[in-house]
C-alpha cells in the first residue's frame, strides 16, 4: 500500500506523514514517492525474465524530471508523445536509443528533433498513417537521414469488449490511432521501400486502465501476427511493443496486476514464435498512480437540507480525471480518524458543477485537509489555470525525507505578464 496509516494514525507517503508537509507547502499540492515508483518499475522489469524488453514510460502520466529521471535509473525508457515530451526525457537522463515517440499529429519540426536527436535520432518514431510515412520519408531525406521507424497499428478490436472508459479506449475501428489492419500491407510495402527509413517495430496501443488482460492480448497477438508479415516481407525487424493501459485498482479493485499484462504479451510472443525480437510496453498509470496524492485543505462544510458538502481547494483544474472520465479517487483524511464518520460530498473552488470529487466516507468533524489517492498519473499533467487558478506545486519523497518540490506558480503572475503586454 502506497499511502499508509503511522502508529498514530496519520496518513504517510513513503515513511513521510503527509500533514506535517503542510506545515511548509500551501495546499493544493501533489505528492510522489520517488522510492515506490523505482520499485514499481523494478517488480515489472522482473516479470520479462531475462527476455530482451524495454519498459518505455509514457511519460504524459507525469512528465515530472525526478519521476522520469527515476525510471531512467532503473532502465527504463520512454513513450512520448510530443517535441517537449522528448526534450524531457532526453534532460532526465533517458538515452535516445531508449525513447519512442507515438502520436497520431506530430508536427514537422517535431519529427525532425526526433530524427536528428544526437545525430543518429531516437530508437523509432512511430508513425499512425499512409500520409505520416510520407511526410516522414520527405523529412528525412530533406535532411539526409535514415529515419528508424516503427508502425502503430490500430488493431481493431470489437469496442464492445474494451471494458474501459470510451474516451480512453484507442484500438478500435472509430478511433483516429494508428494504421488501419487493412492498410498494414501497404504501410509496410511503404517504409521498405523508403531508402530513408528504417523499419525497427510493430506496435500497438489498445486503450488505457484495463482490468483485464483480454484486449491486450488481442491486440498484441495481431501486433506479432503483423510483424511475421513484416519479416516475411524482409524487414529487420527489433522489436514489437504492445503498448501500455494496465490498469490500477482506484478503490474499486483490479484482478490484474502489471505483470500480468507483460506475461500474457510473452505468451502471445512465444505462440508467434518470435522470441527473438525485444518485447516493448509502455505503462504511464501502472508506474507512478498509485505513488502520488493530491493535498487539499478542506474550506468548508455546507450544509443544505439533506446535502451535505465538504468544500476543499482543490479542484477540477488540479485533478480533471473525475469530471472528464468520471473517476472516482478516494479521499480520505491526513489526521487520525476519530468518532463518527458520515458521507460528505467533496467538491472543489471551480465553477462547474462537474468540479465534484463524489461521496467519500469522512468524520463528521470535517478534517482539516486530505488527501485525494492514486494521484500521481494523469493528475498534474492534466492540470490547468482555468478559472484563475494557480498550477499545484510538487513534492517529491525519497527515503523518507523530502527530496525535491517545485514552487507555486502564482496566478499573479499570468496577471502581471498579461498587464504588462497591453492584454488587460
Ligand atoms: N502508449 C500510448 C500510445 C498511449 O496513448 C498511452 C496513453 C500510453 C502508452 C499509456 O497508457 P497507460 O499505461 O497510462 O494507461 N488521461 C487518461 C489516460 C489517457 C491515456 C492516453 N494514452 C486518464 O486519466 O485515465
Amino acid at each position: 500500500m502506497p499511502t499508509l496509516r503511522d502508529e498514530n494514525g496519520f496518513l504517510t507517503l513513503g515513511g513521510v506523514r503527509l500533514i506535517d508537509l503542510l506545515a511548509d507547502h500551501s495546499t493544493p499540492t501533489y505528492a510522489y514517492d520517488l522510492d515506490g515508483i523505482t520499485a514499481e518499475a523494478r517488480d515489472l522489469r522482473t516479470a520479462f525474465d531475462d527476455a530482451p524488453h524495454l519498459v518505455a514510460y509514457a511519460v504524459k502520466a507525469n512528465s515530472a524530471g525526478a519521476i522520469v529521471r527515476s525510471l531512467a535509473s532503473q532502465g527504463c525508457g520512454a513513450d512520448v508523445v510530443s517535441g517537449a515530451e522528448l526534450q524531457v526525457a532526453l534532460g532526465a537522463g533517458v538515452p535516445p536509443h531508449r525513447i519512442v515517440y507515438s502520436g497520431v499529429a506530430k508536427r514537422d519540426d517535431e519529427l525532425r528533433l526526433a530524427l536528428r536527436v544526437d545525430g543518429q535520432g531516437i530508437l523509432a518514431v512511430q508513425l499512425e498513417s499512409l500520409e505520416e510515412i510520407a511526410r516522414i520519408d520527405a523529412i528525412a531525406r530533406s535532411l539526409g537521414l535514415r529515419g528508424q521507424v516503427s508502425i502503430r497499428m490500430n488493431p481493431s478490436v470489437d469496442f464492445d469488449t474494451l471494458d474501459t472508459h470510451a474516451f480512453i479506449a484507442t484500438g478500435h475501428d472509430e478511433a483516429k490511432f494508428g494504421v488501419a489492419r487493412a492498410d498494414m500491407s501497404d504501410a509496410l510495402d511503404r517504409v521498405l521501400r523508403s531508402s530513408c527509413l528504417e523499419l525497427v517495430g510493430i506496435a500497438v496501443h489498445v486503450g488505457s486502465q484495463f482490468t483485464s488482460t483480454a484486449a491486450y492480448v488481442e491486440a498484441a497477438r495481431v501486433a506479432f501476427e503483423v510483424a511475421r508479415e513484416a519479416r516475411n516481407k524482409g524487414a529487420s525487424l527489433r522489436f514489437v511493443d504492445t503498448g501500455g493501459g494496465f490498469g490500477i485498482d482506484y478503490g474499486q479493485g483490479c484482478p490484474v496486476r502489471p505483470c500480468d499484462f507483460v506475461r500474457a504479451a510473452r505468451q502471445a510472443q512465444r505462440d508467434a514464435q518470435l522470441d527473438d525480437l525485444a518485447l516493448f510496453v509502455e505503462p504511464g498509470r501502472a508506474l507512478v498512480a498509485a505513488h502520488g496524492v493530491l493535498l487539499a485543505r478542506v474550506l468548508q462544510p455546507k450544509v443544505s437540507g439533506a446535502r451535505r458538502w465538504l468544500l476543499v481547494d482543490a479542484g477540477m483544474n488540479d485533478l480533471l480525471r473525475p469530471a472528464l472520465y468520471q473517476a472516482h479517487h478516494r479521499v480520505v483524511s491526513l489526521e487520525p480518524v476519530e468518532g463518527p464518520q458520515e458521507t460528505w460530498r467533496v467538491a472543489g473552488p471551480v465553477c462547474e458543477s462537474s468540479d465534484d470529487f463524489g461521496m467519500h466516507s469522512l468524520p463528521s468533524v470535517p478534517p482539516r485537509a486530505v488527501a485525494l489517492l492514486d494521484a500521481g498519473a494523469y493528475g498534474y499533467t492534466m492540470a490547468s489555470r482555468y478559472n484563475g487558478r494557480e498550477l499545484a506545486p510538487e513534492v517529491f519523497l525519497r527515503g523518507g525525507l523530502v527530496e525535491s518540490s517545485t514552487a507555486r506558480q502564482p496566478t499573479e503572475h499570468w496577471v502581471e505578464e498579461r498587464l504588462r503586454a497591453g492584454l488587460l
